[in-house]
């Protein structure tokens, strides 16, 4: 790729696929997705999954690449600055403002997230999760109710162990143990993380993001192909529990019996496989559109943005969904996974899997691959959540990275303390992902259909997707992102409103804390609204919306920049 005058930008195609991709793969494939589909049915739950990716995921994925590309060549790199390029009214830029708050609120409680995954790694290492190593679990089972008379720890004891280890070390019980519980070696990995991103952040587009990912990517495939391999050999690992074998374990996630057919018409099903869809892929969440921008113009984007798709949904359906339930059904079986509170996220893979690797043949190194490769996957994905208020900061009030860096550093410092402190029952981090990783991201989805189809116009759009493209776009999915996407969306967020709303402003009644994070949300809104302000401002001063008609006009001819 040759130079784009005047900004960062990608080196290589590979790179910006790479990227993207990066920013899809994440924990949402190898934990949130698994846990759904159980939750819903396995195999029946792959309908609205599939339905959901083709009318919302794909359709919109391609829509973001065209409007980023689209404002980038215009000059912006920001999601305001990039909607006032599509929708000339003053009104457009603070719909961006959106856009930065999303992926800046998520990094605060995923980068957490990332962090217990890298300290779980370290724990297989030094074997504090393998019982009998004399390690931490072992303390935590010796401080529990257990007559030590020699003989094997039956399961249900483990399963307690393991919820009770992670109870304890994401201070579950009790707000501020997390960090003053004492264990000081996780803090120290938690700040490590946090200035690895910003690290990365710092040394920019194409020397930080694109090199990370392109060495996180083929990482987490062969560290996950090696879990998958162990897991498919798994055989029946107990003969004396004939029921607990690897086809059960599969059929268990996958096979679709009567109950779970029941659940295609239970209005949460697809409320959540819609859901799914944006959090694992990245639409909605104002990332691709920020990526996007650093294309020239006749970069291909059609071919792109659905290369990256099939590598986030390959993870997704065959890595995320033949490994972690699976497994943990042939060690636990069904009672054993019930134990370990199948609805929740996070037991999933940090309760139910620390036994199954307890269990294997292989279990130590197996264990320290997986959560080393879910943490590969997270800070792919965390680093793409910083860079669009990074752009913001730089191309609205001409900031240069060190202060840009530094700003974000202390925004999102704030909020990831405040979700490590207040850590009982998970409520700051629930709440932010309830108001932001989900509802504002169905409203931001919304605002880009409707920005693409009905502003920028389907005809335009169209042309723009084929500008330098590798792939041919048949004209009917523009007529789904006009009408069938939005229509979709709309009734998504009507059962959302419908189905979670009222419980979910029950407990913010309820709760201090959930009130705080609400607030936070609100003041970081307001506060980039504000700044929208006034970089627009800014960017009308230096007249940066002049002329622009005339660069859609202009042709440039194969390998010529602009
Ligand atoms: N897309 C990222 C994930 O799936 C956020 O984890």
């Amino acid at each position: 790729m040759s130079e784009k005058p005047g900004g960062e930008q990608w080196t290589s195609r590979m790179g910006v696929i790479m990227a993207v991709a990066g920013s899809a793969v994440g924990i949402g494939n190898y934990l949130r997705f698994p846990g759904l589909a159980v939750e819903h049915g396995g195999g029946a739950f792959m309908l609205p999954y599939f339905v959901a990716l083709l009318v919302l995921g794909i359709p919109l994925s391609w829509a973001e690449w065209t409007m980023g590309r689209y404002g980038g060549i215009r000059g912006f790199n920001s999601a305001p600055g990039i909607y006032s390029v599509i929708w000339r009214h003053p009104a457009a830029k603070y719909f961006g403002a959106l856009a930065l708050m999303i992926p800046l609120i998520v990094y605060m409680y995923y980068v957490l997230i990332e962090a217990w995954c890298l300290s779980y790694a370290i724990d297989y290492l030094t074997g504090d999760l393998m019982t009998g190593h004399g390690g931490r679990i072992d303390q935590v089972i010796a401080g529990m109710d257990v007559a030590d008379d020699g003989a094997e720890l039956s399961s249900a004891t483990k399963v307690a162990a393991f919820s009770k280890y992670f109870d304890e070390f994401i201070g579950a019980g009790q707000d501020g143990s997390a960090i003053f519980g004492g264990r000081g070696v996780w803090l120290v990995i938690l700040t490590s993380v946090f200035l690895l991103n910003f690290a990365c952040i710092y040394r920019g587009l194409s020397h930080g993001i694109e090199k990370l990912c392109n060495i996180a990517i083929p990482v987490l495939f062969v560290l996950s192909f090696a879990v998958l391999f162990r897991v498919l050999t798994l055989g029946t690992p107990d003969p004396s529990k004939p029921d607990q074998n690897l086809m059960a374990g599969l059929a268990f996630m996958w096979e679709p019996n009567e109950e779970a057919i029941a659940e295609l018409k239970n209005p949460k099903t697809w409320l959540d496989a819609a859901g799914q869809i944006f959090f694992t892929l990245g639409v909605g969440f104002g990332i691709i559109i920020n990526y996007s921008s650093y294309l020239r113009r006749k970069d291909d984007i059609a071919l792109s943005s659905l290369t990256a798709t099939s590598i986030n949904e390959f993870s997704e359906v065959c890595h995320g969904g033949l490994i972690t339930i699976p497994a943990a059904f042939v060690f636990l079986g069904i009672g054993g996974l019930a134990a370990t509170n199948l609805d929740s996220t996070f037991a999933v893979g940090f309760v139910a899997l620390p036994n199954v690797f307890d269990a294997m043949w292989g279990g130590r190194l197996f264990g320290f691959m997986w959560y080393f490769m879910l943490f590969t996957a997270a800070i792919a994905a965390s680093v793409s959540m910083l860079q669009p208020c990074i752009a913001f900061l730089e191309e609205g009030f001409g900031l240069k990275r060190r202060a840009s860096a530094a700003i974000l550093g202390g925004v999102s410092a704030f909020g990831c303390v405040f979700v490590l402190y207040f850590s009982k029952g998970s409520v700051a981090l629930d709440t932010f992902d309830f108001w932001v990783g989900t509802f504002l991201m169905f409203m931001l989805a919304l605002v880009q259909t409707i920005l693409y189809g009905w502003v920028l116009g389907i005809e335009r759009g169209h042309q723009e997707l084929h500008q330098g493209a590798n792939l041919n776009v048949p004209y009917f999915v523009q007529y789904v992102l006009k009408y069938v996407t939005p229509t979709y969306l709309i009734t998504v967020l009507i059962a959302f409103i419908w189905l979670k709303l009222g419980s979910q402003l029950e407990t913010v009644g309820k709760s201090v804390v959930a009130q705080l994070s609400l607030a936070i949300i609100a003041i970081l809104l307001g506060g980039l609204m504000v700044m929208t302000w006034s970089a627009g401002r800014r960017w009308s001063r230096e007249g940066r919306f002049k002329g622009l008609d005339a660069i859609g006009e202009q042709r440039l001819e194969p390998g010529e920049t602009r």
